[in-house]
């Protein structure tokens, strides 16, 4: 373990010292309050045993500062002093410290009480290690699904994964978004449309003013099933309201459930505003020079002022027209793992194959393959070149 100790007599600070590195320890020294938070700031330190009365800042104050720390692991803090009265010892736990020692020290009991602070923090650190496998493996759960709606309707699944990382691009730079909410943020928009999956193509594909009543309201449906459907995972609800909300809007005349203006949470207004913006770009029936036009012209109605700004501050058109110019034309023969497709791979009857963005695979590659042997497809794909091998 690392331990500091807090002591402004350096004959107990040495005395101490000598003991905890007899016992097998790693030990800092500190002869005042303020030494020892300057060194628990610079250090990584997995224990304080620190004196209650010192000059700068005494045992209370320095243990309400360590419990205040947000980046470290836990420090398990005994504190020690001359005060023995039942009050002193109750305000020194309720500062949050873990042990209390009274003067004279028996050495004999702090080891073992050193022995139980190493315990607590061990097993806390096998904690915080789980704890970080189960958050790897529920995120990788949610690209496994993420991957699986695209391997279902690849149109759709493109769709989600380019208005996720939009979103997350978005929320980087809203004032009003903090980290912890991002990848929650990113969990809905990878999935923000799955209650697609199943309503059929030849209603998606059209307009919502073409579809008739029962069209629309299953197509309308897709928002509040779809946060059903992952709102059954309890650790999934809070990306599942963002999902039942992307589709109201600035306005109050959205769906399923008419909110408006500040009612719609941040999130589901940026995974909206992300979806609308891909649309504009990918389905193609806007040119990239009028994107902002178009965006103007939803400024309060479809998306607020805010989500509209950040848009056009990201300006995601000019990195598309960028990118364009940054592609090239391949042949299916000549096509490799790692390369990525510049633009959606259409048949020839305009029908979807391919996302834009797609990093091909082995898998990919003879896909468009045997859509080229039956004729589907011409023998060219667009590649981005950033990710073509020199
Ligand atoms: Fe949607």
């Amino acid at each position: 373990m690392n331990i500091l100790i807090a002591d402004d007599d350096p004959v107990t600070l040495s005395l101490l010292s000598s003991r905890l590195c007899a016992w097998g320890h790693t030990v800092h020294q500190a002869s005042d309050g303020n030494a020892a938070w300057e060194t628990i700031c610079r250090t990584p330190i997995d224990m304080v045993v620190s004196d209650w009365i010192m000059p700068g800042l005494d045992g209370l104050q320095l243990c309400r500062r360590i419990r205040e720390l947000k980046e470290t692991g836990y420090i398990y803090l005994i504190l020690i002093s001359a005060q023995d009265s039942k009050a002193d010892i109750v305000r020194g736990l309720e500062s949050g410290v873990d042990d209390y020692i009274t003067k004279p020290i028996d050495l004999d009991a702090l080891h073992a009480r050193i022995e139980i602070g190493a315990r607590i923090v061990n097993l806390e650190r096998r904690l915080n290690r789980k704890i970080e496998i189960i958050t790897a493996n529920h995120y990788q759960t949610i690209r496994m699904f993420s991957r699986m709606m695209e391997v279902i309707d690849d149109e759709l699944g493109g769709h989600c994964r380019r208005t996720a990382n939009l979103a997350v691009q978005m929320a980087g730079r809203h004032p009003g978004v903090g980290d912890a909410e991002i990848p929650i943020i990113e969990t809905a928009a990878l999935l923000h449309d799955i209650g697609m999956v199943g309503i059929p193509k030849s209603i998606l594909n059209k307009r919502r003013t073409e579809m008739v009543n029962d069209e629309r309201q299953l197509y309308q449906s897709h928002a509040a099933t779809g946060a059903r459907i992952i709102g059954e995972i309890e650790i999934m609800k809070p990306a599942a309201l963002l999902v039942r909300m992307h589709h109201e809007q600035y306005n109050g005349k959205g769906f399923p459930d008419g909110l408006g203006g500040d009612e719609i949470p941040i999130g589901a207004q940026l995974i909206s505003a992300a979806s609308i913006y891909d649309n504009m770009i990918h389905k193609g029936k806007i040119t990239l020079d009028r994107i902002a036009e178009n965006l103007q012209r939803i400024r309060g109605y479809q998306l607020s002022p805010q989500m509209v700004e950040l848009l056009l501050e990201i300006n995601v058109a000019q990195q598309y027209d960028l990118a364009r110019k940054m592609e090239e034309e391949w042949e299916l023969n000549d096509l490799q793992p790692g390369m990525v497709t510049a633009a959606n791979v259409r048949m020839k009857t305009g029908a979807f194959v391919m996302a834009a963005d797609t990093e091909l695979d082995d898998h990919s590659i003879d896909k468009l393959k045997h859509y080229h042997n039956i004729g589907a497809i011409t023998n060219k794909v667009l590649i981005r070149k950033s990710s073509m091998r020199s």
